[in-house]
């Protein structure tokens, strides 16, 4: 059954009128115009110590926000969710297009946006293999260590510096290990990323000094490591641990490890990820849920998904943010962007959608209230939770 939209819109015309603040200290401290009785809304149902965020296309969707007169999507966006994550707009080919040309227009406006519905920003990326601008890609194939360096420094210093104060968590690094599947298996991506590649001598010297120049540009920021693949106790995350032990005696301001979340009902469920994140945060460091969403393969000629389909998906979302519930050093769990029709799913899966926690009209699906009801469980509001 569908609750209406109007649900999930609650207090949102007020808070979308308030001015512009500094980056709430608290993840869910309740901005004016939300209520903790605004009992649909899953940022006012989470503990006071964990972030409930999205992805967020900032360009495409925030651009011409208006506080006085926001769109549906960023009325949902703003009552739902205290945390927001740039999908696109931080990451090389938009932030840094040309060599010495940055351009903040569209991750401003996502912050500006953020700010004034009191959410908190997660930084995403700095240091990838893909969505690199094609300077990078093309004269990062003959740089020398020395030169990728320099790069890298100038890049990391000047975006997250000019975000100081501003970002709670960034993934510095994203993505840096292959896959079991890739030639030669799980290890740092030597090739593939033209950073890793151009200091492939020492690729975790460089990694060291890649938080190191985060971590002087905002002293405040926890610094995440983050990937797919990666949320139960798997050889990649085996070699995420040992990873982070190595970063972290050679004095990395290494924070955090991010499990993104890209779920597909064509495969199985790991049930191992509480453990995965007790074993980090046993290093001393937070761990995050980082881009939640669960994909459905949909069979030919229907356009929705079967009923046994919805409740697999709702129980998948459900048990992702029960681990991070179940461990207090998890302090965000974010969901990949909402609704369908802004997934990235179809475009790269064939075959397989419907990945997101609302429906195409924001009405929420069983997964939405799951975790909904889950948050509920937790004890909304107070800090320590239960676990
Ligand atoms: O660059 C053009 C832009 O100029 C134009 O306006 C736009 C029009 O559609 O296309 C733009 O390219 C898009 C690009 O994002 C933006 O840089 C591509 O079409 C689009 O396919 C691309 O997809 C993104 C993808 O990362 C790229 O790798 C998805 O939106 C984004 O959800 C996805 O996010 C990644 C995470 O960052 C890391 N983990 C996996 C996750 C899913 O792939």
């Amino acid at each position: 059954m569908r609750r209406s939209m109007r649900s999930l819109l609650v207090a949102t015309a007020a808070a979308a009128l308030v001015l512009p603040l500094c980056a709430v200290s608290a993840a869910n401290a309740t901005p004016p115009g939300f209520s903790s009785a605004d009992k649909d809304a899953l940022r006012n149902q989470a503990p006071s110590d964990l972030a409930i965020g999205s992805a967020v296309w900032g360009k495409q969707q925030l651009t011409d926000y208006d506080p006085a007169a926001p769109t549906e999507y960023q009325q949902v966006l703003g009552a739902q969710f205290s945390s927001l994550t740039p999908e696109n707009d931080m990451k090389w080919d938009a932030i840094h297009p040309a060599p010495g040309v940055y351009d903040f227009a569209s991750a401003d406006a996502l912050v500006a946006y953020a700010e004034a519905n009191h959410q908190q920003v997660r930084g995403h990326t700095l240091l990838w293999h893909s969505q690199n601008p094609a300077w990078v890609t093309e004269a990062g194939a003959a740089w020398t260590c020395d030169q990728a360096r320099d790069v890298l420094e100038d890049h990391i210093r000047t975006v997250v510096g000019h975000f100081k104060g501003r970002i709670y968590e960034w993934d510095v690094a994203n993505e840096i290990f292959q896959d079991t599947w890739d030639n030669g298996g799980v290890r740092l991506r030597t090739e593939a990323n033209p950073f890793l590649r151009a200091c492939a001598d020492d690729p975790v010297a460089l990694l060291v000094d890649a938080f190191r120049w985060a971590h002087e540009a905002d002293p405040d920021a926890v610094l995440f490591l983050n990937d797919y693949n990666a949320e139960g106790v798997n050889e990649k995350t085996d070699a995420y641990y040992e990873l982070a032990e190595r970063m972290l005696d050679a004095g990395a301001p290494l924070g955090g490890f991010g499990a993104q979340g890209h779920l597909s009902l064509l495969y199985g469920f790991d049930t191992s990820i509480q453990a995965n994140f007790e074993r980090f945060a046993a290093l001393g460091l937070q761990v995050a849920v980082t881009e939640a969403d669960v994909r459905i393969p949909l069979l030919e000629g229907e356009t929705g998904p079967t009923p046994e389909q919805v409740a697999v998906q709702a129980e998948r979302y459900d048990a992702m943010l029960e681990a991070c519930l179940n461990v207090t050093a998890c302090s965000s769990f974010t969901v990949w962007g909402f609704p369908d029709a802004n997934s990235w799913v179809p475009d790269v899966f064939p075959g397989e959608g419907w990945a997101t926690i609302l429906e195409d009209d924001y009405s929420p699906k069983p997964a939405f209230d799951a975790m909904l009801r889950s948050l509920q469980d937790a004890t909304p509001g107070v800090s320590p939770r239960r676990g």
